[in-house]
């Protein structure tokens, strides 16, 4: 009888507690997978932006070597996979890959599709629009962002080099970073979320555990071992002191056992 509802007590528990358990786990971890891959992708758009800042003095002066030289820098940063900054006819003006300096790229690629999807070209796009991400040849995980290199007074007043002023984007700069940290720190992040599902899965499955043999097993077990004493003819020391409705059961057990005795030991005399 214990087994079996000890079984019908805690088995429960322990379904509900895991079912509960796994989907907060599992909720818990798409929120925070999509909070960090946002963040990744702000911090990747703020590095873009930076570069077209710093790059600005030299593409005004056109100053072919300075501008190669900063994205060469850049490009050797750890991470970067790649950094190349088009012109407004998609040639490609300078890029960490020197080979692909001076190719052309379709206006339908992914990146420039963002602001030519439609018969005119959107000058703007949103944040999370300017974000991609794709598996390159080496088979990384690379997040690109495309940064949109707007004409400003001093480009269409330059007396270097013109640009009409109704012209909105001069070119774009793309920025591909690998993603293997935000990869490995995810699959951190789901480990170490696995063992603490676990530990609060053993943690409370055998707290209920231990609570419900503590409160309720032992004493119906000593209530068990009181009435089945009572059955045959002795009323046990072992009174069930534990209060509640099981202290109530005994007692009236014995109630129950004394007045049968009295009546029995009373037909006995007649
Ligand atoms: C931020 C949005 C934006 C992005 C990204 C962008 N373009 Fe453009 N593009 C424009 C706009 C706007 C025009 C129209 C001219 C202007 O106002 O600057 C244009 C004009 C052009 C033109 C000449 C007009 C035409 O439609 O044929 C070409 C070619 C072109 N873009 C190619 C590209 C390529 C290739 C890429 C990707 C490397 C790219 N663009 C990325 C906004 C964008």
């Amino acid at each position: 009888m214990l087994r079996s509802l000890s079984a019908k007590a805690i088995v429960p528990v322990a379904v509900a507690v895991t079912g509960f358990v796994v989907v907060c786990c599992i909720l818990l971890y798409s929120v925070m997978k999509t909070d960090m891959t946002n963040d990744a992708t702000v911090q990747a758009t703020n590095l873009a932006n930076t570069i077209v800042k710093s790059t600005r003095y030299a593409m005004l002066k056109s100053d072919r070597e300075t501008l190669s030289n900063i994205i060469d820098n850049i490009g050797g940063q750890h991470g970067v996979e790649t950094v190349r900054i088009f012109n407004k006819k998609g040639l490609i003006m300078v890029s960490k890959d020197h080979a692909e300096v001076g190719q052309f790229v379709d206006k339908k690629t992914a990146g420039c599709i963002g602001c030519h999807a439609g018969a005119v070209p959107k000058a703007s796009f949103r944040a999370m629009e300017q974000a991609r991400t794709f598996t390159n040849a080496r088979g990384s995980a690379v997040l690109a962002i495309t940064a949109p290199v707007y004409n400003e007074p001093e480009c269409f007043n330059a007396d270097c080099h013109f640009h009409p002023p109704e012209q909105k984007v001069l070119g774009t700069l793309d920025i591909g970073l690998d993603q293997a940290p935000l990869i490995s720190a995810l699959g951190v992040m789901r480990n170490r979320m696995t063992i603490f599902s676990l530990m609060i899965l053993v943690l409370t499955v055998g707290g209920v555990a231990a609570l419900l043999r503590r409160n309720v097993f032992m004493p119906i077990k000593s209530l068990s071992n009181f009435t089945e004493k009572v059955v045959h003819g002795t009323i046990g020391q072992d009174f069930p002191r534990c209060g509640g409705e099981i202290e109530g059961i005994a007692s009236n057990v014995r109630t129950i056992a004394e007045e049968l005795n009295k009546a029995k030991t009373e037909l006995d005399k007649r």
